[in-house]
């Protein structure tokens, strides 16, 4: 076999052999154990409904539990806002859990986060993780959208009601799905890229006064979203989110 052939061959051996298996890329962010966790189940019953609309495609937790995401320190703060290519060791020492969970996001073909609201806003662990994956590798100007075409789901859960599908809904009070649209828009994401269900309100199920399986339940509304939303996953380089 001629040189150059044999060349061709290897690196498409190589290539074959690195090229990592697409997969769905889960984060859970309750604090309650996952039986529960109102987010959890539905990040739960959202994976099996995207292993039966996408069998062969892995599902993987992220490497670090979420809510073992720690503050950022000084060194970390600083490593995070040094370009990759000047980075000492020290710096890249410093940037590697952030580096890491960005891997782990900009490598995957779908996400799903499962998270509650706290006191209107994200629980703090959400909140140390966003603080890791925005960084010098992912927020830059102009914009480097390292996440377009990255179908996320947003599932949320809260007490009471505040999203547009709730019934007497407090929109004016959730700081929770606006701060998300923005981290992920700054990121990449587009309209179609984001798809919100909506859990809420789970506080007239923790006190009894509707069931789970009630139509008009958080829950029940949630449920019938996410045979849809787990139909979406990022496929080639089209650069678009595809049912
Ligand atoms: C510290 C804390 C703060 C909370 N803040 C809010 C809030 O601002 N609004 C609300 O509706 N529910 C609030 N809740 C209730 C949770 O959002 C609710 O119980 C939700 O179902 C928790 O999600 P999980 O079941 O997935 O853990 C709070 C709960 C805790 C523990």
């Amino acid at each position: 076999m001629p040189y150059f052939s044999l060349c061709c061959l290897l690196a498409t051996m190589a290539a074959i052999v690195t090229a990592e298996k697409p997969y769905l890329l889960r984060l859970k962010f309750s604090t309650r154990p996952g039986d529960k966790s109102y987010s959890s189940r539905l990040v739960d019953e959202f994976t099996a409904h995207f292993i039966a609309n996408n069998p062969g495609v892995e599902v993987r937790d992220s490497f670090i539990a979420p809510n073992n995401i720690p503050h950022l320190s000084y060194e970390e703060q600083e490593a995070g806002r040094v370009p990759e290519a000047k980075q000492s060791e020290e710096d890249q020492r410093h940037f590697k859990l952030a580096s890491d969970l960005t891997g782990e996001l900009i490598g995957a073909s779908a996400v799903v986060i499962g998270t509650p609201m706290f006191n209107w806003g994200p629980p703090s662990a959400l909140k140390a993780y966003v603080d890791r994956v925005v960084n010098v590798r992912t927020f830059q100007t102009p914009p480097v959208n390292l996440i377009s075409g990255l179908p996320i789901t947003l599932i949320i859960a809260s007490g009471g009601p505040y999203s547009s599908d709730a019934p007497n809904s407090r929109p004016h009070m959730d700081f929770l799905r606006p701060y998300l649209k923005q981290v992920f828009t700054i990121l990449g994401s587009s309209e179609d890229d984001l798809l919100f269900v909506n859990g809420d309100p789970t506080g007239p199920i923790d006190r009894g006064l509707l069931q789970e399986s009630d139509a008009s339940s958080g829950m029940s509304r949630a449920r019938a979203l996410l045979p849809a939303a787990a139909a979406r996953i990022k496929r080639g380089d089209s650069g678009k989110s595809e049912l």
